[in-house]
């Protein structure tokens, strides 16, 4: 399997590919892989000639320095484990911070018509400037057909197609349903760094979203996420950051229901100093 950590010698690589009329697909991914990033390697592969699989643990999304220092980086599990899917068929796009953003180390800012500013946006400032600068530097850089996002981040799907909306950029963005442990936990290379306790604690936060889905068949969206909330302060474990039910196209909290509109509850939680977020659709 080859592997890049410079986009030059990447770029080269990949005109070649192009110039013999193979279609090239891209998973990004800030490595720390498991089987959610695998499903979209799957879907990915299923879908183009050849894909790229970026690894890059981008400094300018993370809002909290820990976070940053304490990300998993797992460069040669990665590349095995990419090695097992296919090792013809894909290629590691790892940069090295300079090779991306060289001497200055900062994002440009965005507007994606407010979707920006609810819940990530809101919690984690900077956060959608990060992930905007970033993506859009790896789009110019792999120049891909089709690039493949998991829905856990669903906020970050929605601002990526606006980005590619608003920028005009020639790539098709793929939405991959949520990989889910069998307990339920949505997979994320965090958990790796949850305790024991955190962990078996964990699947009470999927459990919670179907009871809200269940109740919001028949209650307002706030009387739903007041009984969220009042679940969590049961729970000794977790805390709650928030749970907003939202339009799924303007990520706005739902003030009144309406039949013709699509909703998805949305949480981010701490699990000690792990933060985890997660959401599921509800009509
Ligand atoms: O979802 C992620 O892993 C990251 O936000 C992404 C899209 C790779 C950008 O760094």
């Amino acid at each position: 399997m080859k592997k890049y950590h410079n986009k030059s010698e990447l770029s080269h690589y990949l005109d070649n590919l192009r110039d013999d009329g193979v279609t090239i697909g891209f998973v990004p991914t800030m490595g720390a892989l498991h089987n959610g990033h695998l499903s979209l390697v799957n879907t990915a592969l299923d879908e183009n000639d050849f894909i790229v699989v970026s690894i890059f643990v981008n400094p300018t999304q993370f809002d909290n320095q820990e976070d940053l220092v304490k990300y998993p980086r797992t460069l040669e599990e990665d590349i095995n484990l990419l090695k097992s899917v296919s090792k013809d068929k894909i290629c590691v796009y790892a940069p090295t911070v300079e090779d991306i953003y060289g001497k200055d180390i900062v994002s440009k800012s965005f507007k994606f018509d407010g979707l920006e500013q609810q819940m990530e946006g809101a919690f984690r400032a900077g956060h959608f400037d990060g992930v905007g600068t970033i993506v859009k530097r790896l789009f110019e850089i792999v120049e891909p057909k089709k690039a493949y996002f998991g829905e856990k981040d669903f906020q970050q799907l929605q601002i990526i197609k606006k980005l590619v909306e608003l920028y005009n950029l020639p790539v098709n963005i793929v939405g991959c349903p949520i990989h889910r442990a069998k307990d339920g936990l949505a997979m994320s290379s965090r958990n790796t760094r949850l305790t024991k306790a955190h962990r078996a604690e964990a699947p009470f936060i999927y459990k919670t979203l179907q009871s809200a889905k269940a109740k919001f068949k028949t209650n307002s969206a706030q009387k739903v996420t007041k009984w969220v909330e009042a679940q969590f302060k049961k729970n000794e474990l977790l805390e709650l950051e928030y749970v907003i039910i939202a339009d799924i196209s303007t990520l706005k909290p739902v003030k009144r229901k309406s039949s013709k509109r699509l909703y998805r509850v949305f949480i981010a939680v701490y699990a000690g100093d792990i933060r985890l977020i997660d959401n599921i659709a509800l009509n």
